[in-house]
């Protein structure tokens, strides 16, 4: 039951944003996507959840072809993300922007309330239940937006760069979220993210793009070890990581 993209090209007029990338999101897993910016992350991201319909190669969910889904068919076949900047319904409150996701998705109102307040609970920000979303601190509203995500208990979660502008202990406590989102709900998970150091202490797996191709994929070592990430990405960065 694994979220795929299997020799996937993307393109923007003459410009090829992705061009043959194959990744694969087993359930319960935490995959890092890494690579420098341009590299076509938000575009992977965009085409594994029906903003983007790969030009060449297909997205298969559970072995199936949902090339042509939409954006909304994914959400509702389970597969959940979030952006690079928040876009939390600024007009509504925390609960309510979570209640009216399940809605979306067909929950009655009553059910959808319960769940986004459980939700809430679990993720240790019930107290943010009654706050505008407006005007929420930064990493409140990262947190609101993963826990919008969760709404209607996807399978698999993509986080484009949600740790973007936070400190190092706001980070790892992120970090921690994701462990427990995985490994807990055993939801599969994709974690684009700067951080090098964070993203191989969270992802057991990190698949590297440069160019819209991927250049490299593996474990910790796999990634530290690699020639062609060094050059093409983790410069100095190696060694602190
Ligand atoms: N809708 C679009 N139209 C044209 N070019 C795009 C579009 N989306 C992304 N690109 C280009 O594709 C490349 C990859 O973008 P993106 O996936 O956002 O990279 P990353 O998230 O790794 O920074 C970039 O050169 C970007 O300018
Ligand atoms: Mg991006």
């Amino acid at each position: 039951m694994a979220l795929a993209l299997e020799n996937v090209g993307v393109a923007f007029g003459g410009f090829r944003a992705l061009s043959e990338v194959s990744l694969s999101i087993a359930p319960g897993q935490v995959i890092g996507l890494i690579g420098p910016n341009g590299a076509g992350k938000t575009t992977c991201v965009n085409t594994l959840t029906g903003f983007q319909a790969p030009g060449t190669g297909r997205v298969m969910l559970g072995g199936r072809d949902v090339s042509r889904l939409s954006a909304h068919g994914f959400r509702r076949a389970g597969v959940a993300r979030t952006f690079q900047a928040g876009r939390l319904f600024t007009g509504l409150d925390v609960l309510d922007n979570l209640a009216c996701t399940s809605v979306g998705l067909g929950q009655r109102r009553a059910a959808a309330e319960h769940e986004a307040e459980d939700l809430l609970h679990w993720m240790g920000i019930a107290d943010l239940q009654s706050r505008p979303a407006a005007g929420l601190p930064y990493t409140d509203e990262r947190r609101v937006a993963i826990a919008r995500a969760l709404m209607g208990h996807p399978d698999f979660l993509l986080l484009d760069e949600p740790a973007a502008g936070m400190s190092e202990k706001e980070a790892a406590d992120l970090a921690a979220l994701i462990h427990r989102i995985a490994r807990e709900k055993g939801i599969g998970c994709l974690l684009i993210e700067h951080n090098v150091g964070l993203v191989l202490s969270v992802c057991a797996h990190v698949v590297v793009l440069d160019g819209g191709r991927v250049i490299e994929q593996g474990d910790r070592a796999a990634i530290l070890g690699s020639r062609a990430v060094r050059e093409a990405y983790l410069g100095a960065n190696v060694e602190a990581a």
